[in-house]
């Protein structure tokens, strides 16, 4: 580890949670350099939705990379970006009547972020976006100023103009109405809140906890959306790419947001970026919003084949049969440690347990790491134990690592009963 801590900056993270140096990786195991093996419960944060390696995605690279395919086109016509668009019509799109232009923006999810913001304000004309408590879209300027945590936002960054943050569904109790707030700051002329360009929204909050909004929630928020003639963006960048059990988080609520931010998973691993808006919305002037990285050609080569998963329903009805295991297996588990006061929420495969006492989801995690399960924490104050495994984890592996969990648990319990009645371990 020497190299890292002399080399790299004191800003890096994962490494901190997971000090490994790790070298090889397939579906959902990763091995390290002394060829220890362990169980991925994180998924690259959501950007590995079909596993490590995936062989009919590595096939399609090497081919790609042998025939000298083009690998940096800039915004140029690829035959790589040629298919991936006609696939993305075709297999996603079409099936579920929707007619979203593409932009390809810069290859992280705030890149996404921010085109959305500066596209909604030029089309409304309005600075003020509307986004939520513990909402999490990224950490550049525009994209931290619609981002809750307190943690990442700092008073001299200056990036607390134009934004107004309202409670999630659920963040103050399922009886407060918070629509209804919503209703209210939007007609109530001295509300100090002005009319949004747009209000952005995850379906599921990812970093904020593994808050999962309520379908009528959705759809009511859409309607006042519609109302009030504000942009409703939808970012799916955690939660697409069959995350919730359908390709797209919203689908289960029947709404159709004006644009959707899509990244993670869509490059199975390899960084991509996309603005989805209604063709009406598509405003832009040629090159007018650019950058030297905007369709990374090996991406689409990735993401044309890993969208054959959803040729046929088969991997939609895999997703709910892990989701219901994992769901099943964590409630046999809290039920297990009632003292932890644990709540587990999620929905198809995703799953968040919130223990009563903040430190507890850390030290889980970090008794898994030593178990060889890989698995992070969310929320404010990452109190939540996050399960974030691959959509095509063997059935074997959510077996195991979930033993891994019930072991930490009880590992950790044991240990502070230990501490409490002085016992050294
Ligand atoms: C919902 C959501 N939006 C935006 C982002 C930012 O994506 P990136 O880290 O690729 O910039 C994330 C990252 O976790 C996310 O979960």
């Amino acid at each position: 580890m020497r190299i890292f801590e002399e080399m790299e900056s004191e800003v890096r993270g994962y490494i901190r949670s997971f000090p490994a140096v790790f070298d090889v990786a397939k579906g959902s195991e990763i091995f390290d350099e002394h060829n220890n093996r362990y169980i991925d419960f994180f998924a690259g944060a959501g950007s590995l939705n079909y596993g490590h390696n995936n062989p009919a995605i590595s096939k399609a690279l090497i081919e790609y990379l042998q025939h000298d395919g083009i690998v940096h086109g800039l915004d140029k016509a690829t035959v790589a970006k040629k298919a991936f668009l006609q696939k993305l019509k075709d297999t996603i799109f079409s099936p579920r009547n929707l007619e979203y232009k593409v932009q390809f923006t810069g290859p992280t999810g705030t890149n996404a972020v921010e085109t959305a913001l500066k596209l909604a304000r030029m089309i409304k004309g309005r600075s003020n976006i509307i986004t939520f408590t513990n909402a999490y879209h990224g950490l550049s300027m525009g994209s931290l100023a619609v981002t809750g945590n307190s943690f990442y936002r700092d008073e001299s960054y200056g990036v607390r103009a134009n934004s107004a943050f309202i409670p999630f569904d659920g963040y103050m109790g399922h009886d407060f109405d918070s629509m209804g707030y919503l209703r209210k700051i939007l007609t109530d002329q001295s509300s100090g809140i002005d009319l949004p360009a747009a209000i952005i929204v995850e379906t599921v909050q990812g970093e904020g906890g593994i808050h999962v909004a309520r379908d009528e929630w959705l759809q009511e928020l859409e309607g006042i959306c519609r109302e009030f003639d504000i942009l409703l963006i939808i970012d799916d960048i955690q939660m697409g790419n069959g995350r919730t059990g359908t390709f797209f988080s919203f689908e289960r609520s029947g709404i159709t947001p004006d644009m959707v931010t899509v990244s993670k998973s869509i490059g199975t691993g390899l960084p991509m970026a996309l603005l989805l808006m209604q063709p009406k919305l598509d405003q832009w002037k040629p090159g007018e919003h650019t950058g030297t990285f905007r369709g990374n050609n090996l991406a689409f080569v990735a993401a044309t084949k890993a969208l054959e998963y959803w040729d046929t329903p088969d991997f939609a009805e895999g997703i709910a049969h892990k989701g219901k295991m994992f769901e099943q297996g964590l409630r046999a588990i809290i039920e297990k440690y009632p003292d932890t006061q644990a709540e587990l929420r999620g929905v198809g495969m995703v799953w968040g347990i919130e223990f009563a006492d903040e430190g507890f989801a850390g030290c889980i995690s970090e008794e898994a790491f030593n178990r060889n399960l890989i698995i992070e924490t969310a929320g404010a104050n990452g109190q939540v134990l996050k399960f974030l495994a691959a959509l095509t984890i063997e059935e074997s592996l959510i077996e195991e690592g979930l033993k891994i969990i019930d072991e930490s648990i009880a590992a950790v319990l044991a240990t502070r009963k230990n501490l409490h009645d002085g016992i050294l371990v």
